[in-house]
């Protein structure tokens, strides 16, 4: 289980995030109110409550994508904590670019670019050299099931599940110190989900601190060394 002398790498104090909805004359949406949630290097921790509760709002804050309405949210990066909510734009995009990894439920590439430099583009970002990011974005590829032919081909018109494990890969690739996952089994048949089970334990082993959601019980279950539920800190509407 989870060693309490590993060092904390996510810290939420006191977070709420509420949205207005300027197209709707001001509406004010609360979502999340005044929410504490820290995870650990070597934790995984499930994100659970309904629909609509805010788990994907909790990550998008996590990974700087929305500023949070108050609160802190630390990250510890190259050994320091760093609150996203006080950072610049370009504190943000190197820290997504060491520290975060973040697998969306949906690729986003750009247009024209091969599979195997999808994946292979986050450890080129890093300054790995050309040949070793290859050389592991083909040992990912080979691991999820896509079939060699593909990889010279841009993801843009693969299945959706071909594209979810180009999209588990290129957040596989790096070794980040921190990993958030959306659903990232949610159209995958039991074989590449049994793959990315065990590529989220791995990590976890290395010490990743993980923050997930993931709606199939049973993948839950192989992964979690816990859960946060969402709807206990939810804001009253
Ligand atoms: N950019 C946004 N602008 C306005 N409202 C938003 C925005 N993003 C999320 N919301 C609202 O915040 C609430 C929480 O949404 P969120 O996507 O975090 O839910 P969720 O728990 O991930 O749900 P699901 O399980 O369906 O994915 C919803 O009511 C949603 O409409
Ligand atoms: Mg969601």
């Amino acid at each position: 289980m989870t060693d309490p002398t590993f060092p904390t790498m996510i810290d939420l104090a006191g977070v709420s995030k509420a949205f207005t909805l300027h197209a709707q004359g001001g509406v004010r949406l609360p979502v999340l109110d005044r929410v504490d949630f820290a995870v650990r290097a070597g934790e995984c921790v499930a994100l659970v409550g309904p629909s609509g509760a805010g788990k994907s709002t909790l990550m998008r804050l996590v990974y700087g994508n929305y500023r949070c309405t108050t609160g802190s949210i630390g990250i510890r990066h190259d050994d320091e904590v760093i609150d996203l909510a006080a950072a610049s734009p370009r504190t943000i995009l190197a820290i997504r670019r060491r520290t975060l990894g973040y697998v969306s439920q949906f690729l986003r590439v750009v247009p024209r670019v091969p599979t195997l430099e999808v994946v292979a583009e986050p450890l080129r970002m890093l300054g790995v050299d050309k040949a070793e990011a290859v050389d592991r974005a083909r040992i990912l590829l080979a691991r999820l099931r896509v079939p060699e032919r593909m990889w010279s081909l841009p993801p843009a018109t693969f299945s959706g599940g071909e594209q979810q494990r180009v999209n588990v890969a290129r957040g596989f690739a790096a070794d980040y110190p921190i990993l958030l996952l959306d659903e990232p089994t949610a159209s995958l048949d039991a074989a590449n989900r049994d793959t990315v089970v065990a590529l989220i334990n791995e990590a976890r082993e290395r010490g990743a601190a993980i923050v997930g959601i993931f709606h199939d019980a049973a993948v839950r279950e192989a992964v979690a060394t816990r859960t946060f539920d969402i709807e206990g800190v939810r804001a009253a509407a």
